[in-house]
């Protein structure tokens, strides 16, 4: 099926970067390779894996323009096995751009990736709809709570405008739940709310829980695996998501 997936949501905070990031760190830990594309102006993705947006001269956003993937692409400092295509304040600039233009560009690098993961800014605009054209693959990144859910009808309505417009091979792949507490019973409910309105098997296992250690490790600018035993239950969490998405990527 191809192996460009994009992480979205309209809403803020649930989780689309750390997400990103942790099947990142999960799939070098399995000894495959990445391409990280950071499609958001706020370019939380670059700064976390160790660059800082103001020195990048050659950004998503141009690449959404005419630049070459090629000139934008750099290593991280994550591992050898993670790149990444950053992203810059200029990306603002870009919301009107041509949706199939990303799609053209990562086309001429994906063939050297596992998979190519794209971190969508929180908004239903034309920058996660470049991301919904360049794809394979939506994964929905959500967490259970009420405000958690309530955007989930414009996201599919989003998809659902991408197919009938520039994509019609996307593939819905599924939704990830991140951010779940230990012992919640809001949490429970809003769980059983998501499995009834987009089906059960739509939901990706296992869930990710909330834990103090991925927000300390966003942070510090460190991958969840370099927290070892620490981190254990999240990063095997990543280890098993990537394992799922590696199966989409590769059929
Ligand atoms: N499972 C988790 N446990 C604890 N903290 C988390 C978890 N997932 C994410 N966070 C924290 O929540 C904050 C928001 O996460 P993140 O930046 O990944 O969300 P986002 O959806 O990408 O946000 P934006 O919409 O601004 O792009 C970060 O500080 C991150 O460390
Ligand atoms: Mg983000």
């Amino acid at each position: 099926m191809g192996r460009i997936v994009t992480l979205l949501n309209q809403k803020g905070g649930v989780g689309k970067t750390t997400v990103t990031l942790g099947l990142a760190s999960a799939a070098a830990a399995a000894g495959h390779t990445v391409l990280v594309v950071d499609l958001d102006p706020q370019a939380s993705s670059t700064w976390v894996l160790g660059i800082d947006p103001a020195d990048v001269e050659v950004s998503s956003a141009e690449v959404l323009g005419k630049a070459s993937p090629h000139d934008a692409i750099v290593e991280t400092s994550w591992s050898a096995r993670i790149h990444l295509l950053p992203a810059s304040n200029r990306l603002q600039l870009r919301e009107h751009g041509k949706p199939k233009r990303l799609r053209g560009a990562l086309e001429q690098v994906a063939e050297s990736y596992d998979a190519v993961l794209i971190d969508c800014p929180p908004s239903l605009g034309n920058l996660t709809t470049s991301g919904l054209t360049a794809a394979d693959h939506a994964v929905i990144v959500v967490e259970p709570s009420a405000l958690g859910l309530r955007g989930i009808a414009a996201v599919a309505d989003l998809i659902d405008e991408v197919w009938d417009s520039h994509n019609a091979d996307l593939d819905l792949a599924g939704i990830i739940v991140n951010k779940v507490p230990g012992v919640s019973g809001e949490a429970d409910r809003r769980y059983d709310e998501l499995a009834r309105i987009v089906g059960k098997s739509a939901i990706w296992q296992p869930v990710i829980p909330h834990r103090v250690i991925v927000n300390q490790a966003t942070a510090e600018r460190r991958s969840i695996h370099a927290y070892g035993a620490r981190s254990a239950d999240v990063s095997i969490a990543f280890d098993q998501l990537w394992k799922k998405l590696r199966r989409k990527t590769r059929a």
